[in-house]
């Protein structure tokens, strides 16, 4: 039996370059990996959790599924689809919640971070968001996640209700691992936290010519080229020449930090041609989907069946051990 992957990225906007490196290159190495099965989707009922506009997520539901595309996610080897569009998503949630504590939710970091965010929208939906983030991986009986390093109190979450769950009521779900990548953790470009949709000028879309890169990595911040320790938007800067030209360069450019000093205007010059260089190929495949809405509707309506095929699988198990059925 091939082990089962499930990913998703919320309907917020175009994709960056730390959802890329996080949580997209892990999906397409899974992929392209013989031994797993993948489920990608767009969680687009996530992005109700947070203060939104209905046209926006109209629109970024599908700017996510073309983002997908345009990396090389392949329809021919992973289901790809609409969260919303499988409702067995929201009837797994609420049964799982039957065994996770009000308490426990409350105490998650990233409940906590949201609320600081949007202190006028402490909500159930955002309260229950990490349980139909268990519920999307386990209704697929997902064993692993590639997603980035902040959502780690996520998949900890998910690993004690299935276990719970099992325990519960005879059930088999798996207990989920995250499938780190390299770029688990992409800085900000402001040199303070990570890239963030949320942050603005902290990211770099896939869609981003070069000119609007080299403007974006222009104001990274920077000091006078030489110091002691390596901190704030240099570090930003360093990390993302490791990511993107290798490590041998970013210890070379350190080590001329500390020892004498460098000149960030050719360091931001070949580095913006690096990032340019990765993705102006995924920005011609972004095209060429684009210009073939038909074949993109055929896809997202094709991965909408097979996803909810094998969903309603596991709910008519889960139901009958519940003695719902
Ligand atoms: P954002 O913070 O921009 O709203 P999301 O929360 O929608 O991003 O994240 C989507 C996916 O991309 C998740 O798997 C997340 O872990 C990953 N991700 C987001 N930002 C980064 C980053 N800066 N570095 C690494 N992974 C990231
Ligand atoms: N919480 C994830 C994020 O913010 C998105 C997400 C929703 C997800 N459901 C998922 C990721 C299931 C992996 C698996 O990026």
């Amino acid at each position: 039996m091939k082990k089962r992957v499930l990913s998703g990225i919320r309907a917020t906007g175009r994709l960056h370059l730390g959802n890329y490196l996080g949580a997209v290159k892990g999906m397409l190495e899974l992929q392209n990996s013989e031994e797993y099965e993948t489920y990608y989707m767009v969680a687009d009922v996530h992005t109700i959790t947070t203060p939104y506009s209905v046209e926006d997520l109209r629109k970024n539901r599908r700017e996510v599924i073309l983002d997908y595309l345009a990396v090389g996610l392949d329809p021919e080897k992973s289901v790809i689809f609409q969260q919303s569009e499988i409702p067995e998503h929201l009837e797994l949630s609420f049964y799982l919640s039957s065994v996770v504590t009000v308490a426990k939710m409350q105490h998650l970091p990233t409940f906590k971070d949201k609320v600081k965010q949007y202190p006028q929208n402490a909500t159930m939906a955002l309260l229950n968001y990490p349980i139909l983030m268990s519920a999307d991986i386990l209704i697929y009986k997902g064993e692993l996640v590639p997603v980035g390093i902040d959502q780690e109190p996520h998949l900890e979450v998910a690993r004690e209700i299935a276990r719970r769950f099992n325990q519960d009521y005879g059930t088999d779900l798996a207990e989920p691992q995250r499938f780190k990548t390299q770029g688990e953790y992409v800085p900000s470009l402001t040199g303070e936290g990570k890239m963030s949709k949320s942050i603005e000028g902290s990211y770099i879309n896939l869609t981003d010519n070069l000119e609007e890169i080299t403007a974006k990595v222009a104001k990274i911040p920077t000091d006078s080229g030489k110091g002691e320790s390596i901190e704030g938007g240099v570090k930003s800067l360093f990390e993302l020449v490791g990511l993107f030209q290798g490590k041998e360069e970013k210890d070379e450019y350190e080590t001329l930090y500390k020892n004498g000093g460098v000149r960030y205007g050719d360091i931001k010059a070949s580095l913006s041609e690096a990032i340019f260089n990765e993705l102006r190929p995924i920005q011609e495949k972004r095209a060429e989907f684009e210009g073939d809405p038909d074949l993109v509707d055929r896809i997202i309506s094709e991965g909408n069946e097979e996803a909810r095929r094998v969903a309603k699988r596991t709910m008519e198990e889960v139901r009958k051990k519940m003695g719902l059925l």
